[in-house]
């Protein structure tokens, strides 16, 4: 249970501004000089906006547009053959609070979506600093 789910943050902030905020999260995303997280996401960025955007949309409480067109979204294995440390969990959460600040999210929806967030960004590490994998 998470605070977001406390509240219908999709009716609060509205599909566009989630748009908004994926677009302006992966523009930082593909713009990283760091080759090993950047090289981790495809070239079609649109389609990483899209993808993100729908699933944020349905798991705030809006249509299941994601799993209208791709299932499950099981976060965990979608991103386990990715090699996802501590660092590039802190990288990702970075560019999204630089990105929830940019697009101008509003305080209360901020802090339950930076719990949120937070939380599921390290629990998408797999793999410890020394290189063994998680899982
Ligand atoms: C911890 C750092 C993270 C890294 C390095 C990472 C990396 C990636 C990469 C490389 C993709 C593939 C892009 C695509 O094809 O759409 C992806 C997809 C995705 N990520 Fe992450 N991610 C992270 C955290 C998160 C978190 C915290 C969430 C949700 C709160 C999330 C949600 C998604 C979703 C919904 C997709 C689309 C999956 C699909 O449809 O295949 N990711 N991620």
């Amino acid at each position: 249970m998470f605070r977001i789910d406390e509240v219908n943050l999709y009716d609060e902030l509205g599909l566009e501004k989630i748009k908004e905020l994926s677009r302006a999260f992966y523009t930082k995303v593909y713009a990283d000089k760091d080759p090993e997280f950047r090289g981790m996401f495809p070239d079609d960025m649109e389609m990483a906006i899209q993808n993100q955007y729908e699933f944020f949309a349905q798991r705030l409480g809006g249509l299941p547009l994601y799993s209208a067109r791709k299932g499950h979204p099981a976060l965990r294995a979608r991103h386990a053959h990715f090699h996802i440390t501590r660092r590039h969990a802190e990288r990702w959460l970075g560019y999204m609070r630089n990105a929830m600040t940019e697009v101008g999210i509003p305080d209360d929806a901020r802090g339950r979506l930076d719990e949120f967030l937070t939380d599921t960004a390290y629990f998408m590490q797999n793999v410890n600093d020394d290189g063994s994998r998680i899982y």
